[in-house]
């Protein structure tokens, strides 16, 4: 499938359907690796595949040109995701060069075999002409690793934004506007607190110089390409980098013989009372790409945990560090937990996640030995009444 999206420029990537692991984050959609072949005077192809697909880059690449006349591979950033198929493709481009920052190239240099190829190296503002087209490049650090470049091509105003703007959804339709659009802005969101949500100082910038541009279409590396309505998805961006949270408390937990859910339950009693939005969530059923989706514009993140060998539970554990690294911003929130024996453990170690994190935390942890009591229950129904409340009130 090689989809034009203008006279001249075709998505030639890879449509994976069964993909549901991507280094951890659960793609229960799919995922789309995209490359863009632009053919002017000169011939580039910008991007390409994940290393197992590269046999059917090489065959969209076949259905427009002949592979000796590329002159150009744009590489925007060297994850494998993007980067794999080089190893494959460069020795059958024999007259390409690799045009990519020099973070790319190092990068490059350490994941591949790179002596027999070429490189152009580009820095922010240079011009590669094309004939009657031209690529601007912009260094875009961090967005998502420190090489991350996107490529602007001016003449088509199409910007070429690779993992920016991106979603794991493996759809036969190319463009965002033929989709269900409930699915395609969940997927958006999910990838951005997955991928992106660290890198969100550097995702406002980057929107900051974006703004200066004028943008008809966002072709990213994943995912389905917008062309219209373009606002739609740059305003999400703008709020998710923002951490402009919703009205919205998640109570998350995981318990061993349902002492901590009944906590977890009367909490979200509470909260939900308030008439906030407030969200029940057992981690090990949810899974962590849910879990940090839903988190990206929470206000509140209540966390519980039973105590087991006298620590947090493992899947709790788990859902906090993958949390923890994606650095959420303007939180609170608060721990909570049951335990038998001894009462240091899952509470306590929940709290200090929460605390590493940085959110403003709301109270000691609500403990309970055995099974919580009717006194307990009724503390964790108000500390989750008071956080709605304070919710409602804006915080
Ligand atoms: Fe899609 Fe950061 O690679």
């Amino acid at each position: 499938m090689v989809t034009k999206l203008v006279e001249g420029i075709n998505w030639v990537g890879y449509v994976d359907w069964t993909v549901r692991d991507f280094h951890s984050y659960a793609t229960k959609r799919g995922a789309t690796y995209n490359a863009y072949l632009i053919r002017d005077e000169k011939i580039a192809l910008v991007d390409s595949v994940k290393a197992p697909y590269v046999k059917n880059l090489i065959d969209n690449l076949a259905r427009l040109t002949d592979l000796q006349k590329i002159d150009y591979v744009v590489c925007n950033h060297a994850e494998p995701d993007h980067s794999g198929a080089l190893p494959i493709l460069m020795p059958r481009l024999p007259n390409a060069k690799i045009v990519c920052d020099a973070k790319c190239r190092d990068i490059l240099n350490g994941y591949y075999d790179t002596t027999k190829w070429q490189f152009q190296i580009v820095k922010s503002g240079d011009v590669l002409s094309l004939g009657k087209k031209s690529l601007t490049f912009l260094e875009v650090p961090m967005v998502h690793w420190p090489d991350s470049m996107v490529s602007y091509l001016a003449e088509e105003k199409i910007l070429f934004s690779n993992d920016a703007f991106g979603q794991h959804l493996a759809t036969s339709q190319r463009f965002a506007d033929e989709v269900d659009q409930s699915v395609l802005f969940e997927e958006a969101k999910t990838y951005y607190a997955n991928i992106v949500m660290p890198y969100s100082k550097q995702v406002l910038k980057t929107l900051e110089a974006a703004s200066k541009l004028d943008i008809k279409i966002i072709a990213p590396s994943h995912g389905v390409i917008w062309r219209r309505e373009l606002g739609k998805i740059i305003g999400e961006y703008q709020k998710w980098a923002s951490f402009a949270n919703a009205k919205k408390a998640l109570i998350v937990y995981d318990s061993m013989w349902e002492s901590t859910a009944k906590m977890a339950h009367a909490i979200y009693d509470g909260a939900a009372t308030t008439g906030i939005d407030a969200r029940l969530m057992r981690i090990r059923t949810l899974g962590n790409t849910e879990f940090v989706a839903e988190a990206l514009d929470a206000t509140a993140i209540i966390c519980g945990s039973a105590t087991l060998n006298q620590k947090i539970m493992p899947a709790m554990a788990s859902a906090l560090t993958y949390l923890q690294g994606l650095k959420p911003q303007n939180k609170m929130g608060f721990a909570f937990g049951s335990y038998g024996w001894g009462a240091k453990g899952g509470a306590d170690e929940v709290q200090t996640f929460l605390t590493a994190m940085g959110m403003e935390i709301l109270r000691e942890p609500i403990k309970c030995a055995w099974v919580p009591t009717t006194e307990i229950l009724e503390t964790c129904f108000n500390a989750g009444k008071e956080i709605g409340n304070k919710i409602v009130n804006g915080k």
